[in-house]
């Protein structure tokens, strides 16, 4: 069986925050791009997989439609969610704070607060309706990805002092980086 890991599918650049593309709004995906998504999807897969991350969306490899994956890796057996247009559908009022990253800021983490449980619906590769209601860590995930699709990332959720601290240090690193 091909694994979704994919050694033999080529990766993609991920976009280091700050960058004008992490902040566009994803246009939702169509008929038309059937053939788009089908070949972005390993790829993706395999981008986070390598990263390591546990979700990535298409905006994060220049991508402009509203694509993410997704994969706790809780288990030992990979768990991949793929999620085409997909939105919230309902959210908890009680809400829960966890720690998060990003692919996009590398090395950067901050606790964020969001809604605690969520049902979020999307389309699967096949372009079946679905439905996962989720809690902790996967309720996260969901958000913080579909967050992307709408150009937000986790930082923008936190005060503007802390949101500004994080991406001062990544355009530091990014000068050290392009002067090295
Ligand atoms: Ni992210």
């Amino acid at each position: 069986m091909r694994r979704m890991d994919g050694a033999d599918v080529p990766l993609l650049p991920i976009v280091l925050a700050p960058d004008p593309v992490l902040k566009a709004r994803a246009r939702p995906v169509r008929d038309a791009d059937a053939e788009t998504v089908r070949a972005l999807l390993p790829r993706m897969f395999a981008t986070m997989y390598r990263a390591p991350g546990i979700g990535l969306a298409a905006p994060q490899v220049s991508v402009g439609l509203r694509v993410a994956v997704v994969d706790l890796m809780e288990g030992d057996k990979p768990a991949p969610i793929a999620l085409i247009n997909p939105q919230v559908a309902a959210a908890s009022a009680e809400l829960a704070t966890r720690e998060e990253g990003c692919l996009s800021l590398p090395g950067h983490y901050a606790d964020v607060t969001r809604p605690a449980r969520v049902k979020v619906r999307y389309l699967d590769v096949y372009g079946m309706g679905q439905e996962i209601e989720a809690e902790g860590l996967l309720a996260a995930c969901l958000q913080h990805e579909i967050d992307h699709l709408d150009g937000v990332l986790f930082v923008d959720h936190l005060s503007a002092l802390k949101r500004n601290m994080i991406l001062r240090r990544m355009l530091k690193e990014r000068r050290q980086k392009e002067t090295a």
